[in-house]
């Protein structure tokens, strides 16, 4: 009786202090749950940083089923020292023809270092099962000639900067559905072309009689593309799996995705 009585008193106060250290953790130190190193700048989206002329930093952000940046343009001669995460599960990225091969694992930055002597495309492959996505997972870098490279950095600073003005303040303002399909990595389960991916393909799918996985008829309008983004899963074609993830759009991003598919007619 007397040892099992100094056993609670002991064990009381080691747990007091326990939860008085967490508490004093959270609220005297601010010291918060963990982050996911994909919710914190530089790792939040993919980026290119140009250091000098032949020195660049690249941050790959990858997810089921894409690289962001899906296309990156260097000079030949550049060094380029890549950063790769993943936000979702553990991904494989190897840059054909060189020798970066590394692997893409959430929670972690992985790094290597390669310098592309001659020009031409070269070809971004994720090399570990992640999915039903998997072998479209794809990304490309292009090494152009100096002086190619320069002429189109200028043009697209030229279409980023109309008028020599930063226009930060409205990020919608110049809304590029190529940025969204990139950034959203719609194109990693659509094509474009009719071919059937992991999802249905984008071509031609306003206005297209699908059957649903419950055997119903739907036509697609404008209304159920919307849902869809919305509530991935709220509509399933038949011969396709309910896996497409919950995308974050603001309502300018939705409505110009809901023309670009218009269009593709
Ligand atoms: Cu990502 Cu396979």
């Amino acid at each position: 009786m007397k040892y099992e009585k100094i056993v609670v008193i002991v064990s009381s106060f080691l747990l007091f202090i326990f939860i008085s250290a967490i508490i004093y953790a959270a609220a005297g130190l601010k010291i918060g749950l963990p982050t996911c190193i994909t919710d914190i700048a530089p790792f939040k989206e993919g980026k290119v940083i140009k250091h000098t002329d032949q020195k660049y930093e690249v941050h790959y952000n990858s997810k089921m089923w894409a690289f962001d940046p899906p296309v990156v343009k260097i000079p030949k001669g550049a060094t380029v020292d890549f950063y790769l995460t993943s936000q979702d599960v553990t991904h494989g990225f190897q840059i054909l023809s060189t020798n970066v091969n590394l692997m893409a694992v959430p929670g972690t930055v992985n790094y290597a270092r390669a310098v592309f002597n001659r020009t031409g495309e070269f070809d971004v492959l994720c090399h570990e099962y992640c999915g039903v996505g998997h072998q479209n997972m794809s990304a490309k870098i292009v090494v152009m000639e100096p002086d190619e490279f320069k002429n189109q950095e200028n043009q697209t600073a030229a279409v980023n900067v109309p008028d020599g003005s930063e226009e930060k303040s409205d990020p919608d303002s110049k809304i590029d559905v190529n940025v969204i399909l990139q950034q959203k990595a719609c194109l990693g389960c659509h094509s474009v072309d009719g071919s059937p991916m992991v999802g249905p393909s984008f071509k031609g799918i306003m206005g297209r009689v699908e059957e649903m996985d419950d055997g119903t008829k739907v036509t697609i309008t404008e209304s159920h593309i919307r849902e869809s983004i919305k509530k991935p899963g709220a509509l399933v074609v038949k011969g396709f799996a309910n896996v497409m993830p919950i995308l974050e759009m603001s309502d300018k991003e939705m409505n110009a995705i809901v023309e670009y598919l218009k269009s593709l007619k």
